[in-house]
Order: structure tokens, then sequence, then C-alpha cells
């Protein structure tokens, strides 16, 4: 029990681990979530301080997801959970991360919206759906060049074709996971959505960010 509550804790000190505010403030003397869309993640790094910072918050962001998921097969490794037991683990560990990442301790509860984290966590679970996820998103996001539209859909595509078995026989586990994270990212995006729904929802051009 004592192990298991200190992963816990670590998956989501290390999923609350504010990326973007500290690289922002710390290397650039700018707070992310005073502009923008104010939200404390990737995207509005890329905006706010352009597309080097917006892709080092990305990637460790992701980084984040991916580690506290590949806790579980490090219980398995030492023993503590058995065989069967890892793909749940490695659920409640990644999902324990996005909720840090969503609402970290180091920045009063208020983060980000959980997409790069999930990401991470999906190229663990399942690396070959999380690539067609990231086709799905770079492909919206070229077409609409909204980034919020391209996460939705990217994490929807997950459970669908979960579904569908894309990659197999569909493991009830994964489906239900996936449609849970989709509503959680929904939730995550609401004023995204009803800007999307007006028409203002700005607008990101990844072959057109330069900025320092
Ligand atoms: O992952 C967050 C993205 O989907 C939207 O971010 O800053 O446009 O609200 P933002």
């Amino acid at each position: 029990v004592a192990l298991f509550s200190i992963t816990i804790l670590f998956a989501y000190l290390l999923g609350s681990i504010p990326t973007s505010v500290w690289y922002g403030i710390g290397y650039f003397g700018v707070d992310v979530r005073r502009l923008g869309s104010g939200n404390a993640g990737a995207t509005n790094t890329f905006r706010v301080l352009g597309k080097r910072a917006g892709t080092i918050v990305m990637l460790i962001d992701v980084l984040k997801g991916w580690t506290a998921t590949c806790l579980a097969p490090l219980l398995y490794y030492f023993n503590a959970i058995g065989d069967s037991e890892v793909l749940t683990y490695k659920i409640i560990f990644g999902i324990i991360a996005i909720v840090g990442h969503i609402f970290p301790v180091f920045v009063r509860f208020k983060g980000g919206k959980g997409v790069a984290t999930l990401l991470g966590m999906v190229l663990a679970v399942h690396s070959e759906l999380a690539l067609v996820c990231i086709t799905i998103f770079i492909l919206t996001l070229i077409a609409s060049q909204y980034v919020s539209l391209s996460s939705i859909l990217a994490t929807l595509a997950f459970p669908v074709l979960s579904l569908l078995g894309v990659f197999g026989q569909p493991d009830p586990l994964l489906v239900a996971f996936g449609f849970a994270m989709f509503l959680l990212v929904v939730f995550t995006h609401q004023k995204n959505i009803v800007r999307l729904l007006k028409g203002n929802e700005s607008r990101v051009n990844i072959f057109r960010n330069s900025k320092r």
C-alpha cells in the first residue's frame, strides 16, 4: 500500500510540473497565463513564445505522461503487480499525471488542458494507435489551423479506432478509458468549443510562427 501511495503521489507531482509557466518565466521572464489564450500549455507557449519554446514545452509535457504511465511496468519489474494488471495500472498512473497537469499543486491548481500529457500516456499504452491519432491531429491542424479542434478530434479518434478494432480485438478497458479521456478533454476545452462555434477561436499556423 505504501509503494502504491508513493507511486500515485509521484505520478501526480510529475504531472503537476507546470512546464509552460516555469519555462516561460524562467527563460523569457513571461508568464504565458497572462497572454494569448491564458492557458498554461504547449499551444499557448507556441502562440506567445514561439515555435521553439512551444516544442520544448510540448515534449516535456508528453514525457510527463509517458513517464508516469511507465511506472506500471516498473512496478511489474519489481514484482509489485502481476502481468495482467500492467495495463490497468498504466491507465491509473497516466490519468493521475493528466489530472496533475490540469490541476497542478505548484500553481494553485490552474494548469493546462491535458492533451500533451495524454499523448505521452497513449504513446506508452498503444503506440500504433497514438501515431494514427497524431496523424489525425496534424491533418486537422493543417486544414483548420485550430489546435483545440485538432486536439478534440485526435482524442476522440483513440476510443473510436479502438472500438472499431483497427489494431486487433477491441479492449473494453482501452475503449472505456478513451471515451473518459475524450470527455475530460471536452471539459477542459469548453471555452475553445464556445469560441469555435462563434467563429472566433484563434488560429495557429505551424508553418509561419518564428517569434523569439
Ligand atoms: O492542448 C490545448 C489546445 O488544444 C488548446 O490550447 O491555448 O488554444 O486554449 P489553447
